[in-house]
């Protein structure tokens, strides 16, 4: 499975924790790893601030990974680039903000890459890529009797 920040998100725990709450990135993935443990996965997680990177990791994705779990920050409103490299692969990506984005500024109200993603999940704070990486691993497998 592999795990994709985009920009700014190498700032949580120290950007806006009032939004985007104390947790660090490092956090995250270690919490996302540990769920995807139950499924047998391993996970992959990359953070960058730039739109072409992003992209050439989503393309690489098609061939390395059965899902990727993906918070595409400030670029979720505006980089329809984002949008077409996500349709161009197969694997499934889940769209996940950590703050509630209809309950802020009317800009962050739109994301022009739900419609191609399997589904989206907003506002769970950093439990939403918890949430994803649950959806994909029962997606793709049997969960481990502990
Ligand atoms: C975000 C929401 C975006 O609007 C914002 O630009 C971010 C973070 C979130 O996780 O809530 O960088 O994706």
């Amino acid at each position: 499975m592999l795990l994709l920040n985009g920009p700014n998100l190498n700032r949580l725990g120290k950007r806006e924790p009032d939004i985007y709450g104390k947790e660090t990135l490092d956090d995250v993935e270690r919490d996302v790893r540990k769920v995807l443990q139950r499924y047998s996965h391993e996970l992959d997680a990359k953070q960058s601030n730039h739109e072409g990177e992003l992209i050439d990791w989503l393309h690489d994705a098609n061939d390395h990974y059965i899902g990727v779990i993906f918070n595409p920050g400030a670029y979720t409103h505006t980089s329809i680039a984002l949008r077409d490299a996500i349709q161009s692969i197969n694997v499934p990506v889940i769209e996940v903000h950590i703050s509630n984005v209809h309950s802020r500024e009317s800009f962050r109200h739109t994301s022009l890459l739900a419609p191609v993603c399997q589904g989206q999940i907003v506002g769970l704070g950093t439990k939403g890529y918890q949430m994803a990486a649950i959806f994909l691993g029962e997606r793709n497998g049997e969960e481990k009797n502990e």
